[in-house]
């Protein structure tokens, strides 16, 4: 029997409060540089506002992401533009694309291997990854004190539930590597990203961390959230935001 999964993505709130996603992706469009008619796969658009952006350049864009909520929203705002609900592991382009351009999606993806071999089968020959997602140690400071509270409440985390795969630039360059790609540039560097407002972390979580309270109740989500919020708020609140701890990985890999 095929399992529906269940679509946890909220693009109101994704367009309302994290706006600031698609915002710091504009760097990663000039290390792409995109040229007039090329080809490009938006790989994790989400709202779509970075496909937007890249078709702009005259260039032919199709955006994916695996998320219904996030491409029918992607879609009313941006008719002109192909959407399409995908599986980054198994895409349906056979060396069809002359860049494939993902920015703070890959995380989300726990099978990386088989997400770069798809990637590396969409595009043309001579044709680019240009990628920023979480890197190690990436919002390390939420993840521990969220796992603290589980220990605090008596509650044993399952680590299958931790939502992110963060690897360090080597681990994911030598997969980059055995996937085929030459790996012309790769980083590590760390991105302080303030959230707004005293609610700013509970509504991160609330956003991108559900995973991490599947199997309790709602009022227990709650109380963790709150927690854990109050026990960084001394540490991580700063002038009026919150200042969390982005590590973002960069890299560029042709395919040869
Ligand atoms: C990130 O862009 O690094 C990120 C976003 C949401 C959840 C975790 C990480």
């Amino acid at each position: 029997m095929e399992t529906v999964k269940q679509d946890t993505w909220n693009a109101s709130l994704y367009d309302g409060k994290h706006s600031f996603v698609s915002n710091y992706g504009g760097d990663l469009i000039s290390l792409l540089s995109p040229r007039p008619e090329e080809k490009i796969l938006d790989l994790g658009c989400g709202t779509g506002d970075l496909a937007s952006r890249l078709a702009g350049y005259d260039c032919e864009v199709i955006g994916i992401d695996n998320s219904p909520n996030m491409i029918a929203q992607a879609q009313k705002k941006y008719p002109h533009i192909p959407f399409f609900v995908e599986d980054a592991t198994s895409l349906p382009f056979d060396s069809r694309f002359t860049a494939v351009f993902s920015n703070a999606a890959l995380h989300w993806i726990k099978s990386p291997k088989q997400a770069l071999t798809s990637i590396y089968n969409s595009l043309q020959q001579g044709g680019r990854f240009v990628a920023e997602f979480g890197g190690k140690g990436n919002v390390q400071i939420i993840t521990d004190t969220i796992i603290e509270e589980y220990a605090t409440q008596g509650i044993s985390f399952n680590w299958e539930n931790f939502p992110w795969y963060f690897p360090s630039i080597a681990e994911y360059t030598q997969l980059m590597e055995e996937a085929g790609f030459r790996v012309v540039f790769a980083q590590h560097f760390d991105r302080p990203t303030p959230l707004d407002g005293e609610n700013g972390l509970s509504n991160w979580i609330e956003m991108f961390g559900d995973s991490f309270f599947k199997g309790l109740s709602e009022n227990k989500k709650a109380m963790i959230t709150q927690k854990v919020s109050k026990k960084l708020h001394p540490q991580v609140y700063k002038d009026g935001a919150w200042q969390i701890d982005y590590k973002r990985i960069r890299v560029i890999g042709i395919k040869e």
